[in-house]
């Protein structure tokens, strides 16, 4: 069973969050399949069976959960005082994983938007920190760094320009929705293989990074907005786009963002699922649940273990066999090899040093490094010394992007 997470580095500049993850491999499969074909072999073959069996066979890839931020809060990321395999505060642990025949997890690294401009960077450290610890404290989890082709699981998440919220007006930029900075962001992580991510952006910001990368992007935990109108969900028309470019949308599962109210259940669960298959196909289309980034989840999904829940629901609505196994992990897979391919495509293209410009980060906290002024050098005195701190914590944040960027490698 292999998870992979996301890195969210929010630079002290401000208006550029920038991600990258890998996986983690989790081990106990087998207990599953030798499970699962046991069950065929007793009689009365149920419905229910049936998922478990087509689960066993295709594990789940998900697409976003944010078991770390829990952590923090709940646990100030003290690992040692829980066991991972039975968290009862939350709905995601190891036990309920395999229960619900997850395979694959990518976890956010997230750092709420108040910490922006604050300890964004330590806290985004910390966060990758926890997840690296929840591989090396448990057999269960692995890290995925490299690919053998189903394994390699690089993600990245892009938020370089306008934001799907209208609560942050900062991420608000009219008629600039993916700045010159932006692309360069994007071009950048083709290079590196890493998948763009547009769950958070805005729809314009979406269509031009889409437009702009050379691979496929995904939106890793998104749903229908023809279903329910949330700026967070994708329109129809976005949808086209994304299946041109053999893109990607997880759905999520969070009541919000399926029934535009705080209840729902599977079955509106399930009309997401239907309406993005009869716009754009059941090959576009993946899960990610969202699981611990939100409140409320709907009744008979409540936790990690219930997928097989939903994908009783769509095997009841006559999706196939095929169009499931695609659904849970094939497209992934698909989506990421082909972000493999482009990134092989690009191995002769040299790092990018292209630089966010000052005029787009208005952030007392940044310091501009020059030559000093050869006429004035009384200015390199005290004054410039007094500014040590900001300056580490810039150097500070372009490693972090390394270090994420050097991880997935
Ligand atoms: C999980 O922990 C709770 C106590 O926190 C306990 O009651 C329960 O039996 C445990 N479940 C498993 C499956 O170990
Ligand atoms: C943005 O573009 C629209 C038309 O596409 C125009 O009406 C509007 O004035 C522009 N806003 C800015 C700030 O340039
Ligand atoms: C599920 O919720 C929808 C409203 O979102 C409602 O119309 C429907 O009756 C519910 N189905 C069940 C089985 O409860």
């Amino acid at each position: 069973m292999y998870h992979s997470m996301r890195y969210e580095a929010t630079m002290p500049s401000g208006k550029t969050v920038t991600s990258a993850s890998s996986g983690l491999w989790m081990k106990s499969l087998k207990h599953l399949v030798f499970f699962s074909s046991l069950c065929c072999l007793i009689s009365g073959y149920s419905e229910r069976d049936r998922v478990h069996d087509l689960m066993s066979r295709y594990p789940l890839i998900d697409g976003h959960n944010d078991l770390a931020l829990q952590l923090r809060i709940l646990y100030n990321n003290q690992l040692s005082q829980i066991d991972l395999h039975n968290v009862s505060k939350v709905a995601t642990d190891i036990n309920r994983l395999q229960a619900g025949h997850v395979q694959a997890q990518m976890f956010a690294v997230y750092v709420l938007c108040g910490a922006q401009e604050k300890d964004a960077v330590r806290l985004t450290l910390e966060q990758i920190d926890v997840i690296r610890r929840m591989c090396t404290e448990y057999q269960d989890f692995e890290l995925v760094t490299s690919a053998q082709g189903i394994v390699h699981l690089d993600i990245a998440l892009q938020k370089m320009a306008e934001s799907s919220s209208k609560i942050y007006n900062v991420y608000q930029r009219e008629n600039n929705s993916l700045t010159h900075f932006g692309k360069a962001v994007v071009e950048e992580m083709n290079r590196l293989g890493m998948i763009v991510d547009l769950s958070h952006t805005s729809w314009d910001t979406a269509w031009a990074a889409l437009k702009h990368s050379k691979a496929p992007v995904i939106f890793s935990h998104s749903s229908s907005f023809s279903i329910c109108s949330h700026g967070r969900n994708v329109p129809d028309w976005l949808l086209h786009d994304l299946k041109k470019k053999q893109g990607l949308i997880m759905v999520n599962l969070h009541s919000k963002f399926i029934s535009c109210n705080g209840e729902a259940n599977i079955s509106r669960v399930a009309d997401h699922f239907d309406h993005i298959k009869n716009v754009i196909g059941a090959e576009s289309i993946g899960i990610g649940g969202d699981f611990e980034g939100a409140t409320s989840f709907p009744r008979g999904i409540e936790d990690v273990s219930k997928y097989p829940a939903l994908i009783q629901e769509l095997l009841q609505r006559n999706w196939t066999e095929i169009e499931l196994a695609d659904v849970l992990r094939r497209n992934f897979l698909r989506v990421f090899e082909e972000v493999e391919r482009v990134r092989d495509q690009l191995s002769l293209n040299r790092p990018s040093e292209v630089q966010i410009s000052v005029e787009e980060v208005q952030n007392p906290c940044r310091l501009v490094l020059r030559p000093p002024n050869p006429r004035r050098p009384s200015d390199t005195g005290p004054s410039s010394r007094a500014q040590n701190g900001p300056k580490g914590l810039l150097i500070l944040a372009i490693l972090l992007m390394l270090s994420g960027l050097v991880m997935i490698e």
